[in-house]
């Protein structure tokens, strides 16, 4: 199992982890006992870097987390989030990072999850109203506290991540980042380098898309938010298939599939990667991942087709 180090205070986890989200929210309607069969699983094959958020359903995938975390806690790297404000009835009440708010946020979740501790505990989206210091500070408080191991941004700039790491070591900056979504690579990637902080990536088999499975907005249940998204247009897909179909050309190719391709190119860059899934079959492809290289051939294939444009913006 290939393992990465996550900053430099001594957090180490599976390259692969296992996204939650979708269990639960966003990607259309799922099972209970399904989910608990994906993260079982998971867990008995050392996927045990699980990554969910307060904001996740909202609140019920730290809930079905906590199902599943019976009886194994000490096994699992527990990462939550904070920061996304919603209603018990879904409804989006913007971004909150003051100090009470994220001792309030954590106390909840660590009910919800069944847990006294919190492995990585990321804001999952900076507060502009709120200094980055104040936040960074009171999560310091929530480490002398026991609560939570290691801290973590999302989708932080660099002067905010600079700025944070000066208050607290943080350990992972968590952010999109798959072959169609490379623009961590200029600024992001190099400041993280440069502070000894750890990546994770987001999203990494492009919202499902690099596996080659959707190919026309149908292909999508109703209210599934990615018929919102600008990559998911008819349009957009219409193009970007061309971006999958290079993905499948190197997986024939290797006899492996587009997703562990995909997951391939994120671990030949040295940063920690969290596919999400529903289906116990498809996390342990994704899983066997780890056991593909791809040669400089295939990887310049891959990255040049990203060249050639994406067409839709990532949000
Ligand atoms: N920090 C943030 O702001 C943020 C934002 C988005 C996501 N995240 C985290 O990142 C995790 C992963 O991101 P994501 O779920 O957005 O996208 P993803 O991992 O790129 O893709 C997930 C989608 O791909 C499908 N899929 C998974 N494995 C597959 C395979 N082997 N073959 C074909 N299709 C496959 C899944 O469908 P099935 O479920 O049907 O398998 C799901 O629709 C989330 O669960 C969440 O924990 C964080």
């Amino acid at each position: 199992m290939k393992q990465i180090d996550l900053g430099s205070q001594g957090l180490r986890v599976p390259a692969i982890g296992l996204g939650c989200m979708g269990m639960s929210d966003f990607y259309g309607s799922s099972s209970e006992a399904r989910n608990l069969g994906v993260l079982d699983r998971a867990a008995d094959i050392g996927c045990t870097f699980w990554d969910t958020s307060d904001m996740y359903g909202p609140f019920t995938n730290e809930i079905l987390l906590s199902k599943a975390l019976k009886g194994r806690r000490e096994q699992i790297t527990l990462a939550t989030k904070f920061g996304v404000a919603r209603g018990e009835d879904g409804s989006w009440q913007g971004l909150k990072g003051n100090a009470d708010y994220v001792k309030a946020s954590c106390d909840a979740s660590l009910k919800r999850l069944g847990t006294d501790y919190i492995d990585l505990y990321y804001q999952h989206r900076l507060d502009p109203e709120t200094p980055i210091e104040e936040t960074i500070g009171a999560l310091a408080e929530l480490v002398r506290a026991g609560k939570v191991r290691y801290i973590g941004l999302s989708e932080a700039e660099p002067e905010t991540i600079t700025r944070a790491h000066a208050v607290h070591p943080v350990s992972a900056l968590q952010t999109e980042y798959s072959l169609w979504s490379r623009d961590v690579e200029a600024e992001i990637l190099p400041t993280i380098r440069r502070l000894d902080i750890g990546f994770v990536a987001y999203s990494p088999l492009g919202r499902g898309f690099l596996s080659g499975a959707i190919r026309s907005r149908s292909d999508l249940e109703p209210g599934d938010w990615r018929l919102e998204n600008p990559r998911f247009t008819e349009e957009a897909i219409a193009e970007n298939s061309r971006l999958a179909d290079v993905v499948i050309e190197v997986a024939k190719e290797i006899e492996a599939t587009p997703a562990q391709v995909a997951l391939a190119w994120i671990l030949s860059r040295d940063v920690a990667a969290i596919p999400g899934t529903r289906k116990i079959e498809r996390l342990e492809e994704n899983w066997a991942s780890q056991d593909i290289t791809l040669r400089a051939g295939h990887l310049d294939r891959l990255e040049s087709m990203v060249d050639q444009g994406v067409v839709g913006d990532r949000y």
